[in-house]
């Protein structure tokens, strides 16, 4: 799959299909998150593939969304920026969150590659899902991924923000080129 076919097909999806999906490919894709770039190198998110059913329904509990109970697989990513603030002080605090969107991105477009959908659920009780995954205290949960198939109710992408609302030149809000032009998605 071409990069930009991946990047526009991945959606957020939260109906799987019953049938466990092969862990073989969600481990695939937690490998391709490795490639992200990170300050200095320093690689600080972990990622937590779960199974166990029991676990799984504890972690929609925390999350308070029901559809994350459904799913066979799991993966929670976790980073601990203690090197980052070690190496850059109170900006590795900031780096830590900013790299671990940087991998989750490639994790994310590695599932869809491969046929596979997630949401990303952001909205959860830390404590919960630390103390469900043995997590210590001091490390940030970045997000819980549940991971199926799509089922045969398809979930309609999302229409976005069009690229004349996200691009200034020279100075912020400024929409025209020099020379000018305006740009659109069909110019570029
Ligand atoms: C940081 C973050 C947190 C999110 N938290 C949740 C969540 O708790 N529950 C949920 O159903 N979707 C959550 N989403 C998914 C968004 O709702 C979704 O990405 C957005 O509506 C755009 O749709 P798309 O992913 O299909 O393009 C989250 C996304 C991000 C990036």
């Amino acid at each position: 799959m071409q990069l930009q076919d991946a990047i526009k097909k991945r959606k957020s999806v939260r109906r799987y299909f019953d049938k466990k999906p092969d862990w073989r490919k969600i481990i695939r894709a937690i490998d391709m998150a490795r490639f992200a770039p990170s300050a200095g190198n320093n690689f600080v998110l972990r990622f937590i593939l779960v199974s166990d059913e029991k676990k799984i329904a504890k972690l929609a509990e925390a999350a308070q969304q029901d559809f994350v109970g459904t799913a066979k697989y799991v993966v929670v990513a976790v980073s601990d920026d203690s090197k980052l603030v070690r190496s850059y002080g109170d900006k590795g605090v900031r780096y830590a969150p900013q790299q671990a969107g940087a991998s989750i991105q490639n994790f994310l477009l590695a599932l869809t590659e491969q046929d596979l959908v997630t949401t990303w659920v952001g909205h959860f009780y830390d404590e919960q899902v630390k103390e469900v995954l043995d997590i210590p205290e001091n490390l940030s949960v970045e997000g819980i991924f549940p991971i199926g198939k799509e089922t045969k109710v398809k979930t309609s992408e999302k229409r976005k923000i069009d690229l004349e609302n996200i691009l200034y030149f020279d100075k912020w809000k400024n929409r025209k080129m020099t020379p000018q032009t305006i740009v659109s998605v069909e110019g570029v």
